[in-house]
């Protein structure tokens, strides 16, 4: 195993909110295995109380309730992770508000209750989505930033918000843009089924199990290798080593940063389909249906700026390892 399981010189006190969701509590589990003092806040919408590890405080609480976060503020902390978002693209296009008040509202309590308690470093999960629409592949962060749906736009929001409080308030930030993430612990730690996934890997692993009948492809007419649309998978293991670099150097250099997480590599809607049914060796029911409002054809993107300043690199990424390691999860649920 290559991520690091050292114990550091240097604990952070570190406040995870949404620290026991599906991302989140894969960079606790590393972030524990720094060595690092862990609280997780977290109001257990999709998160589950399992994912919090032994070792970890736990802080009940909501990011749109003042009264919690200045709760959970009492301790000190050297660093924020913030994860707490809904996530939903086509959810946020119907709802809109609901978006603007958890996303943006929320993360605004956030900043403001650092603020009063002197805390000066965020780590904050960013989307892809910023992008909308790719002018060119792959994406790099000097991309045009044109949200296509809802959801993106609060992601972007938040960056323009960390950006002015930066210069206003002296906080160091690093808004990680992830593309799509996927897989499951390499090291078995997290094993929490997603609730009512809307993305592609988890309901192709839901099928495979035997939890659901069918999927559908939506679109097959996208001028892409096999018509079907494609995606930069980026494992959650490489995702936590990105933000434990970040906070070292964000901290470190009393700086902010803006960085794409992403292999550089895509795969197709029936590569994921065809890699699924021989690892698993189940037969993958779909039919083709219209394409999905708001989906690009392609999206692949360069992380040479993460790879630059950071010095990361996806390296659990592969297509097969993703699915492998959710295989290792979704097989325990498997329903015949
Ligand atoms: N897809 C299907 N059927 C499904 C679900 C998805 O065909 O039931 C297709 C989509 O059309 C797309 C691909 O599978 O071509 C991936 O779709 P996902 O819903 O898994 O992911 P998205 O690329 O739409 O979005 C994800 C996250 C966003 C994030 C984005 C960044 O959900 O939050 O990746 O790239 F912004």
């Amino acid at each position: 195993m290559t991520h690091s399981t050292l114990k550091t010189q240097n604990p952070n006190l570190i406040l995870v909110i949404g620290g026991a969701g599906y991302i989140g509590s894969h960079i606790v589990a590393d972030l524990l295995a720094e060595g690092h003092d862990i609280t997780v806040f977290d109001n257990l919408s999709t998160g589950f109380k399992e994912n919090i590890p032994r070792g970890v405080n736990f802080y009940h609480g909501d990011i749109l309730n003042k009264g919690d976060l200045k709760g959970v503020f009492q301790q000190p902390f050297d660093c924020v992770m913030h994860f707490a978002a809904l996530k939903a693209a086509g959810d946020s296009m119907l709802n809109p508000s609901k978006y603007a008040e958890h996303n943006i509202s929320g993360s605004i309590n956030i900043l403001d209750a650092m603020l009063a308690a002197n805390v000066k470093n965020i780590i904050f999960s960013s989307s892809a989505a910023v992008y909308g629409a790719p002018e060119y592949l792959p994406v790099d962060e000097k991309h045009p930033t044109h949200p296509e749906n809802f959801y993106g736009y609060t992601k972007l929001a938040i960056e323009d918000i960390l950006n002015w409080y930066a210069k206003l308030k002296n906080i160091n930030f690093a808004a990680l843009r992830y593309f799509n993430a996927a897989g499951y612990d390499a090291l078995g730690r997290v094993s929490q089924l997603e609730r009512n996934p809307a993305n592609l890997l988890p309901i192709v692993m839901e099928i495979a199990s035997g939890m659901r009948k069918k999927m559908q492809i939506f679109g097959d007419d996208y001028d892409t290798h096999d018509g079907t649309g494609v995606r930069d998978y980026i494992h959650v293991n490489d995702l936590a080593t990105a933000h434990i670099k970040a906070m070292n150097f964000i901290m470190e250099n009393n700086q902010s940063l803006t960085v794409n997480l992403a292999t550089g590599e895509g795969f197709s809607v029936l590569d994921v389909i065809k890699a699924v049914e021989k690892i698993t060796g189940q037969k993958i029911n779909y039919e083709i249906v219209a394409r999905r409002l708001g989906d690009p054809a392609e999206l692949i993107a360069q992380a040479l700026r993460a790879d630059d300043i950071l010095k990361w690199k996806a390296k659990h990424s592969s297509l097969e390892n993703i699915l492998e390691t959710m295989w290792r999860v979704y097989r325990i649920h498997r329903q015949n």
